[in-house]
């Protein structure tokens, strides 16, 4: 590797003897917390210069912020970088063990480097070997210091390191794994770097804005069904020993480390193509021998999406080729080099459900979209991971229309993506989308919903303020300029502001979205045709106490509000500031109802008198889709945060008899199984009242609906199926639980084929009941099952099994791998729990065995260890804050009309 190196000081680390003298102190300050007050003046003083130190520090700090320690420990210096890396990696298969040599430096040399042995480190400059007079491996900062003689100059130097790895037992870094196909058991290698990985498979900057270009030498057996695979194209092929090839691929453009990615596997592929701005491009998809007639759809969904977004960046892809393997753990944006699990990836119409089809599609579009965003232009660091992940969850919606028009993707970004976030980020341990991270945990953590799903969601609020053309031609420019660099927030801000002028200040507003943490209620009070609007921060639990001063905006935000009425949407700008108390807007002369925040694009909620909900109750049939959706959801999480009463979402319901879309009844549908939820077990005959009540409101879309599938049902129509049956056999709606075990029992005595939609359903009340030998049944077929979708879908049956003692089994079972695949184990969990016997099994097994610790890498994992740790608080509060007034709507309303 060549590196350019400044004049700056090297940073200051402190000699090994000194480090084992403090950790030998650090050791007393843990372990004797009584001591602390004496050792403290020591231990900080030590501290400051002691990465071990962080342990302690951190708990002086606010939970999640990083130390000054931590900062000056986990960052490179940087005064140098890299400029490439020529990378060779010899993995073993056989042996489970890689070696490798980069070629790259200078006295202080610090790069990154983790659980690597480095075997020889040489370092020259214009042909002169350097001494190098130590090589300090240091766990802490997860760097290799390597030292020379003699004083490093402003320069090109260049470094050799040959190391040594282990690819086993590990699910980051460089790593093995194994599959079993029609071949019997096959070893592959493969890699998975982000976000602080890539130090793990060889001492590199690991640091995104660390850009370097590449050239990959990769091993693989000559056995001719093994291929290597890298970001660029094979160069060359070369026989390297009597059973191995070195392959040799094309130096890449320069790039983050976290981007590289390494596999040599015996899958096989299909292929397909793109149009680059009038260029061929071939796209391929790999996926092991026996799973390859599944990969067609990801080629032709792939296809679209990056075809229409070269055409709305006004950029081409800037890679030769782009590959789509299947087999990482939940899916990455490898530049030229995708890698998807299969369930994100494996599509047929014959084996896989319209869901399926509808999740292929959107993390196809999301990872495509980070060929601009994150690899083309990357957050200069950590701190602003929403630039990528916010953007590529945005920009995905936009894939997926192209791709797939028919399928209301825009009113499905509210139940898909909105509706979590504003759940989560109305609690006090949210955090702001722009988050000061330093050490590898930290970075870690903020791949959340917030970084994702509220980044999109100020992203679309951001679009809808200003334009969708102006919106396209400030991402264009921002791309432009940053390409193969990277970018903070203000940097993307300024691009905006630049194609919009200066009537209004963009970073001001989405400032208060991204410095800070939250969100706003817009409370709405009627005098006439004027509607005034104040606001405060939206909390779910309105006991919940904080301190506003320490949020530079005090909890206020500068809000884009919008309005639709019966006369049609606003038009112009209205900008609620932060620093004003209120706002008046007056209605349209002649309007008969107003909606405030039109398709909730808004990143806010509101609330209004009740006459003027009732207004809008009586409008219903008049709203959009999204509106609707809208009205619903604001409903239920207002009430669930004592800002209405529970009759008002409850009443609202009742229009649902006539409701036909997807995303309304998704709303709904949640918002009763999560009332019924709470009063599960709580021994009321109002539980029953209510079922009895939804099943009652369900029917006509029900029968509607039906069992009964036809060749021309559109998406949607059957989204909106499965999630209507699934309401309706949940809350015990006789036909629904008949027709599901009666196809259940078919399907179990004589494996007759079912629907793929409806399979899941079939399963799951199916299994309700069901004796042992009927579950071990199932289980066989479960194990016998290679499909990944198909196995989740045959899992999530088995644990809605009422038997406990079946349930601590299958609990038992997530243990075996070979059973249960790692990927998998938090998805299986999170069915266990939801089931209600389950739900107490899974919290003990959870406290006994500290399972987030065995499985850390789960894929992004967030969503699912999230769900599955939900707390029993939440439960308690709602029961004694709203059971009464639930109950007492059921008792008159819901029990009069069913
Ligand atoms: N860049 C991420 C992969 C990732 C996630 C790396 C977390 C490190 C930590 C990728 O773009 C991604 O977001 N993948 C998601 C799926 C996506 C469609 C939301 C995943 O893996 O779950
Ligand atoms: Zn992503």
């Amino acid at each position: 590797m060549s590196l350019c190196c400044g004049a700056a000081k090297p940073r200051k680390r402190p000699s090994r003897t000194v480090a084992v003298l403090v950790s030998c102190c650090l050791f007393l300050l843990i372990v004797c917390a009584c001591l602390l007050a004496a050792l403290v003046f020591v231990g900080k003083h030590i501290l400051y210069n002691h990465p071990h130190a962080r342990h302690v520090a951190r708990n002086l700090q606010p939970v999640g912020l990083p130390t000054e320690t931590e900062r000056r420990f986990w960052r490179l210096p940087n005064d140098t970088r890299p400029v490439l890396y020529d990378l060779t990696l010899l993995p073993d298969l056989a042996a489970g063990e890689f070696r490798g040599f980069v070629t790259g430096h200078r006295k202080d040399l610090v790069l990154h480097s983790k659980d690597l042995s480095i075997a020889e480190v040489v370092v020259r400059k214009e042909g002169r070997v350097l001494q190098v007079v130590d090589v300090d491996e240091s766990l802490v900062g997860e760097v290799v210091i390597i030292t020379t003689r003699e004083k490093i100059f402003p320069g090109v130097y260049y470094v050799f390191i040959r190391f040594g790895g282990n690819l086993k037992s590990r699910l980051t870094g460089f790593y093995q794994s194994q599959y079993s196909g029609s071949n019997g058991v096959r070893q592959i290698a493969t890699s998975k770097f982000e976000p602080t990985y890539a130090r793990q498979a060889f001492p590199c900057f690991d640091e995104p804005n660390m850009k370097s270009k590449y050239i990959v030498h990769l091993l693989k057996p000559k056995n001719a069904s093994y291929i290597a695979l890298s970001n660029f194209p094979v160069n060359k092929t070369e026989s390297y020993d009597e059973t191995h090839e070195l392959v040799t691929f094309d130096e890449t453009v320069s790039m983050s480390t976290y981007l590289s990615c390494f596999i040599v596997s015996d899958f096989t592929n299909t292929e397909t193509s793109f149009n680059n701005s009038g260029v061929t491009i071939p796209l391929k998809v790999y996926a092991s021998p026996e799973n390859l007639d599944k990969t067609t759809y990801a080629g032709e969904v792939g296809k679209k999406a990056i075809e229409y977004y070269v055409n709305y960046f006004g950029m081409p892809y800037p890679l030769p080729k782009l590959a789509i393997p299947d087999f990482v753990s939940g899916a990455m944006e490898h530049w030229g080099l995708v890698t998807f699990r299969e369930t994100a990836l494996l599509y047929t119409n014959t084996t896989h459900s319209t869901s399926n089809k509808q999740r292929v599609a959107t993390v196809v579009a999301h990872e495509l979209a980070h060929s601009w965003f994150g690899n083309l232009v990357t957050m200069d660091w950590w701190n602003d991971l929403w630039l990528n992940e916010g953007f590529a969850s945005y920009i995905e919606y936009k894939g997926v229309l192209a791709a797939e028009p028919t399928w209301g993707m825009l009113d499905q970004f509210l139940t898909a993506e909105l509706h979590s976030v504003l759940s989560l980020d109305a609690t006090l341990s949210s955090h702001p989308i722009v988050q000061t991270v330093v050490t590898p945990d930290q970075i870690t953590e903020i791949f959340d919903t917030i970084s994702y799903n509220k980044g999109a969601s100020i992203l679309r609020m951001l679009e809808s303020t200003v334009g969708e053309e102006n919106f396209q031609k400030g991402v264009t420019n921002y791309l432009k300029k940053y390409a193969y660099s990277n970018a903070v927030t203000a940097n993307f801000l300024t691009e905006i502001q630049g194609v919009i002028g200066n009537s209004w200040d963009v970073a001001e507003m989405m400032n208060t979205f991204t410095v800070q943490m939250g969100y706003p209620l817009l409370t709405v009070s009627v005098d006439g045709d004027n509607y005034t609007l104040t606001q405060s921060r939206f909390l779910k639990d309105p006991t919940a106490s904080y301190n506003s001063s320490e949020s530079i905006y005090g909890y206020k935000w500068t809000i884009p509000v919008t309005y639709v009425t019966d006369l049609g949407k606003s038009t112009d700008l209205i900008l609620f500031k932060y620093s004003d108390d209120k706002i008046t807007i007056q209605k349209p002369t002649g309007a008969t109802w107003i909606k405030f925040n039109y398709d909730q694009v808004g990143y806010y909620r509101v609330t209004y008198p009740d006459q003027e909900w009732n207004n809008l109750f009586s409008n219903y049939e008049s709203l959009s889709t999204s509106d609707r959706t809208h009205l619903l959801e604001e409903l239920f999480s207002l009430a669930e945060a004592g800002r209405v009463e529970y009759s008002l979402p409850l009443n609202l319901t009742k229009k649902l008899e006539q409701e036909i879309d997807y995303t309304p009844w998704c709303v709904a549908s949640s918002g009763l199984k999560n009332i019924l939820k709470y009063l599960n077990g709580s021994s009321s005959i109002q539980e029953e009242t209510l079922k009895a009540y939804v099943s009652k409101i369900v029917t006509p879309a029900y029968q509607n609906l039906t069992w009964d599938e036809s060749e021309g049902d559109g998406h949607l129509r059957k989204l909106t199926r499965i999630e209507v049956l699934s309401l309706a056999c949940s809350v015990g709606h006789t036909d629904c639980l008949l027709e599901a075990e009666s196809q259940f029992n078919t399907w179990i005595d004589n494996q007759t084929q079912l629907s793929q939609d409806l399979r899941s359903l079939i399963y799951k009340y199916g299994m309700k009941n069901a004796s042992e030998e009927t579950w071990q049944k199932m289980l066989d077929v479960y194990k016998s099952e290679s499909d990944a979708s198909e196995k989740l879908k045959l899992v999530n049956g088995l644990a809605n099994v009422q038997n406990e003692t079946l349930l601590s089994s299958l609990i038992e079972l997530c243990k075996n791998e070979s059973i249960v695949r790692g990927q998998d184990y938090f998805s299986v969990m999170q069915y266990i729990s939801s089931n209600p016997v389950g739900t107490s099994l899974v919290w003990d097994w959870v406290r006994c065995r500290n399972s987030f610790a065995m499985y850390p890498n789960a894929g992004a994992g967030t969503a699912n260890r999230a769900k599955a740790l939900e707390t029993v608080q939440n439960n308690i509060r709602w029961l004694a804050q709203y059971k009464a007034a639930v109950e007492s709507w059921v008792n008159s309303t819901a029990g009069g009309s069913t």
